[in-house]
């Protein structure tokens, strides 16, 4: 998976403007704020820091978005998402993945506390192909200090309720799933302690009569138990840039993240899922399955089945079975 092409030209424009060491530096500052979860919160404190942001670590956050918002559309094909609320949106990136999983998307709004972030999400969209992009409204605003969120068929938080302290992220996400019409989203690192967050939102959200689309095939309670923890991998290109300032030889990366779909109405599921990355061999493939009964179960798929083998030779970690 690669960032559009006019996102990929804007960044590498805002980067071209910054000395490699300088960049390097900031990259490496980013890192370490992020291998923090008290100093997460502030990790993008100047422009410097928001160019790294959008060299290294924005066509990661865009992938695992368009990877959830791909599984979204698989469920629910029918889906019409015209209106759209990014809480916590950086430099807008939820926005890029969005447009191209909903062409007749018409009005973004991004919520950001940053202005360095905030002016670099204007100017990447400044030559989108999509008008919506170029017109976003972009506000700036602390979410803990609010819960007047306008109303959007799609409201999406990516890896900003991670860093806010969790009392304020659950109020968040409640003012988030208000103002969602139809659909509702999280997405966060895939690291046990994310997903363990995920999880406390799904039970909330089941609780108060949202429908689970994806990843859960059910809505019963969770299996995953002990040291297991739902995540999922999306693989992704890296730029020369990329390569350059993070002194990184492979030409890709695998982004690990957990997620959460909620919607407001019937919710169409996937009757089992792939919970991890198939192991294939010569004459059986094993998938690791979170099943509709609400139980992990591991399925040896041999050539003797062979509508099932035609599949799951070509099934991914992620994937509905
Ligand atoms: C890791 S970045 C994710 C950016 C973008 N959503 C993405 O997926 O690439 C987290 C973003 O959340 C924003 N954020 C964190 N806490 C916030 C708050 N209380 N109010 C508004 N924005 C916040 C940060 O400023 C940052 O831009």
């Amino acid at each position: 998976m690669q960032l559009p092409l006019s996102l990929r030209l804007a960044i590498e424009r805002e980067a071209d403007d910054i000395p490699t060491a300088e960049l390097t530096e900031a990259a490496e500052q980013l890192s370490r704020s992020y291998r923090n979860p008290t100093a997460a919160a502030n990790a993008i404190a100047t422009a410097r820091a928001g160019a790294a942001y959008a060299v290294v670590r924005m066509p990661a956050t865009f992938a695992a978005v368009r990877a959830v918002l791909n599984e979204l559309k698989r469920a629910v094909p029918d889906l019409q998402i015209e209106s759209a609320l990014d809480l916590g949106a950086g430099p807008g990136t939820v926005g890029w993945a969005a447009v191209e999983t909903f062409a007749e998307l018409r009005r973004i709004i991004f919520f950001e506390k940053n202005k360095d972030l905030i002016a670099l999400g204007r100017r990447l969209a400044r030559d989108a192909a999509e008008p919506v992009l170029r017109d976003a409204e972009w506000r700036r605003i602390d979410l803990t200090a609010t819960d007047d969120f306008p109303s959007s068929d799609l409201v999406v938080c990516s890896y900003s309720l991670g860093e806010i302290e969790l009392t304020n992220a659950r109020r968040v996400f409640r003012a988030g799933v208000e103002a969602a019409r139809k659909i509702f989203i999280a997405v966060e690192p895939g690291t046990p302690k994310n997903f363990q967050f995920i999880k406390t939102l799904r039970d909330e959200a089941i609780g108060a009569g949202w429908r689970i689309v994806a990843p859960c095939p059910h809505e019963l309670a969770c299996p995953m138990r002990g040291a297991d923890w739902c995540h999922f991998a999306q693989r992704l290109e890296r730029s020369a840039r990329h390569r350059k300032i993070k002194k990184g030889e492979l030409g890709y990366e695998d982004e690990k993240f957990s997620y959460l779909i909620i919607a407001r109405d019937s919710a169409q599921r996937a009757p089992a899922r792939v919970i991890a990355r198939p192991q294939i061999q010569k004459s059986c493939v094993r998938l690791e399955l979170c099943a509709a009964d609400g139980e992990l179960v591991s399925l040896n798929v041999t050539r003797k089945n062979r509508e099932a083998w035609k599949r799951a030779r070509k099934i991914s970690w992620g994937d509905a079975w």
